[in-house]
């Protein structure tokens, strides 16, 4: 079981309304109480910060605006004395236009060897002035920026499939697959037990950048055909890193995999590549049986023919709260409460957001003023990005920032809040943060859990049920209407059960 931290937005203990790795290591009993194993802590590197830190400019050190070097050292041994393991996340596929590299290559000629780390070509036309292929960058714009040469005069450009301040490295060069095992070594040897690899189906690109056929200008999606994903020139890239990572026999890699077909995702995780890969499948589906049950056999499929370990999420920094996702309001809690039970019942390894465990909406309506993912400015204020998703944690008290930080959060937070704080919801029986500390703990301790498949039963319309090897039943009712729930002994349910009935927007564990 995994939590996913996001540093910025999940406690502070400076005062300078962004989180930090100190608030971090003063939440750790709460992330004991809560009783999951491992925490997965979004970027922390040195960054200038463009896109939440996803734009690194030093690997292998620690921002100071989350604490430096110091605090993580201290992080790790203390998350290590309470038995919590901690997954750092790394950025293989771009770094920052801050980063000494890029510096050096803008300060080079076309065709050096510091232009070699990253992806610069001539542009098209008489003067050079149109880009070198028709890319569009996932943030939007285009994907190439025209750079200006030690002449002063208009140059090359350089691919940024993300934002402008996240050039694209040259993976083909062997230099950075060597300094890329450098900072595995580095963290690895600080006692970090694994990583979340960002954009791990991108890094390798095709021969020739050819033009897309079909350019898809939808902001922060792609199919698994789009030519800036996904080369099979990939896996010799996870097929390095993974040597490097059973020289350190617990460590473990999961890669952000946003790839459709099940036969191309299970290559990620074929026994000598990654570890585990990020599926979405349950994250993109909506709150129905069918569209459930689907999601869920797709995701065993994909994994199962190269015998790795499934993956489930919910939600993470990127996508929509799944209260909000399936209808908002008391509904959409409940919905979310069933679809955590649903999650939690599945073989393999759970990944839960920082956030979900309190029932947390995204928050829609935060000021134009506030918003600060590149996708806002990029998208010339026609897209919102992601920030709904990464306001801070309401820890405790009635009003904003509900002690995430002694300052003003770096996002607003909303505050109806008062209601779902850590502090409101710790001893109340039937709250949703109370809901997750139960499931994790049965899910950690009770047999019926065991065995790596997943039988369905017959349901009627519109709900699901299934059954564990080890003896667990998981009904879901997404129909409109209580259903009865079938013979045995109720073990936990997301909304009171009585007479035998399960509520509509509910689900329950028996055995
Ligand atoms: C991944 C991250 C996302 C980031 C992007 C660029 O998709 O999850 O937050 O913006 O990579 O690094």
């Amino acid at each position: 079981m995994f939590y996913q931290i996001y540093p910025r937005s999940f406690a502070d203990s400076d005062g300078d309304g962004i989180g930090d790795l100190r608030g971090i290591r003063d939440k750790l009993g709460y992330l004991e109480l809560l009783g999951v194993d491992a925490l997965w802590i979004c970027p922390v590197m040195r960054s200038p910060m463009a896109d939440g830190g996803y734009d690194v400019a030093d690997p292998r050190d620690i921002d100071p605006l989350f604490g430096g070097m110091a605090a993580m050292v201290e992080l790790i041994a203390e998350a290590h004395d309470r038995g919590l393991k901690v997954t750092m996340d790394l950025v293989p596929n771009h770094t920052s236009d801050q980063h000494p590299w890029f510096a050096a290559a803008l300060a080079a000629a076309p065709g050096s060897r510091e232009r070699e780390r990253y992806i610069f070509r001539d542009g098209r036309g008489p003067d050079g002035a149109t880009p070198p292929n028709n890319w569009p960058s996932i943030f939007g714009g285009p994907a190439w920026t025209r750079v200006i040469e030690p002449d002063g005069r208009p140059g090359q450009w350089y691919l940024h499939i993300f934002a402008p301040e996240q050039p694209d490295l040259n993976w083909a060069n062997p230099e950075i697959a060597a300094d890329f095992e450098q900072t595995l070594r580095f963290w690895l040897d600080r006692g970090v037990d694994g990583f979340r690899l960002d954009v791990a189906h991108g890094m390798a690109k095709p021969d020739g950048l050819p033009d897309m056929e079909r350019v898809e200008t939808k902001m922060l999606v792609h199919d698994d055909d789009d030519p800036r994903f996904n080369n099979p020139a990939v896996h010799e890239i996870h097929r390095r890193i993974r040597k490097v990572l059973d020289e350190y026999p617990d460590a473990v890699s999961i890669g952000e995999v946003w790839v459709d077909d099940n036969t191309r995702f299970g290559e990620y995780v074929r026994p000598d590549e990654l570890h585990l890969a990020f599926n979405f499948r349950l994250a993109e589906t909506p709150f129905d049986a069918d569209a459930v049950r689907a999601a869920i056999d797709n995701s065993l499929a994909a994994v199962a023919p190269v015998g790795a370990v499934p993956t489930w999420t919910l939600s993470n920094h990127d996508i929509a709260r799944e209260v909000t996702r399936y209808g908002g309001g008391p509904v959409g809690v409940a919905r979310a409460r069933a679809m955590m039970m649903v999650e939690l019942a599945l073989p393999g390894a759970v990944f839960i957001y920082n956030g979900a465990e309190l029932g947390l909406p995204n928050v829609d309506d935060l000021p134009e003023a506030a918003l600060r993912d590149p996708v806002w400015e990029r998208s010339g204020h026609t897209e919102r990005g992601r920030d709904g998703c990464r306001v801070p944690i309401p820890w405790e008290g009635a009003a904003p920032p509900f002690g995430f930080s002694t300052g003003e959060s770096w996002l607003p937070m909303p505050p109806e809040w008062a209601a779902s704080t850590v502090e409101a919801q710790l001893e109340a029986l039937g709250s949703t943060l109370s809901l997750y500390r139960m499931a994790i703990e049965l899910r950690g301790v009770r047999p019926e859990f065991a065995g790596p498949r997943v039988e369905w039963y017959g349901s009627p319309a519109g709900c699901l049920a299934f059954r564990r090897p080890g003896g667990l039943v998981c009904v879901l009712n997404a129909s409109p209407v209580p259903i009865a729930l079938p013979p045995g002994d109720v073990l936990l349910a997301s909304a009171p059960s009585e007479n035998g009935q399960l509520a509509a927007n509910a689900a329950a564990w028996l055995v």
